[in-house]
């Protein structure tokens, strides 16, 4: 008999506006997973906004239940493609969480990019204020804090579907 195998998870992680989301979306279309992201899975089992999380309960709270809904997503015994919040690779037990459940793919985006990205977007607790301001400190913050995965893509010129096609054509 073939031992059983656990199921292998793409994760996305990356910083805040790199596409983790659109890009998960593509690549589990493309390779028949499940696109999950684990954002609105902490918004599902908490029953509120993530603003409203961080406003009435703070960051810790919060971070708390990304744990929680991370463990929760991880151990699903369907292949899936995982979008992680920016912050989900602060904690070692989440980075742990990630690599033994699948691979760990991080999207890399400069600065400029970043703030085009998310300047639309008023969903960011850890953005609000002068925006520009905010992505450098916290980018100058986690500077290391995705090094842990194995696979890194420099997303630079490069729109969501070229990025799935890159993770696709060398790791999938
Ligand atoms: C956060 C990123 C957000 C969300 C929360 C905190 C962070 O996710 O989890 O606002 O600490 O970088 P996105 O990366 O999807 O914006």
């Amino acid at each position: 008999t073939e031992p059983l195998t656990p199921p292998r998870h793409i994760v996305l992680v990356g910083f805040m506006g790199t596409g983790k989301s659109t890009v998960a979306r593509i690549l589990a279309q493309r390779g028949g997973f499940e696109a999950v992201d684990v954002d609105a899975e902490i918004v599902e089992r908490e029953g509120r906004a993530i603003p409203e999380l961080f406003a009435q309960f703070g960051e810790d709270y919060f971070r708390a239940a990304e744990t929680d809904a991370l463990r929760s997503v991880m151990g699903r015994a369907v292949h899936q493609v995982v979008a992680t919040g920016g912050g989900a690779v602060l904690r070692p037990e989440n980075r742990a969480l990630m690599a033994n459940g699948g691979l760990v793919v991080a999207l890399i985006a400069t600065a400029e990019q970043i703030i085009a990205r998310v300047s639309q977007d008023k969903g960011r607790p850890l953005l609000q204020g002068n925006l520009e301001e905010r992505v450098h400190k916290l980018l100058s913050e986690r500077r290391t804090a995705y090094d842990f995965a194995p696979v890194r893509i420099d997303t630079t010129g490069l729109n969501a579907e070229e990025v799935a096609e890159a993770i696709w054509d060398a790791w999938l």
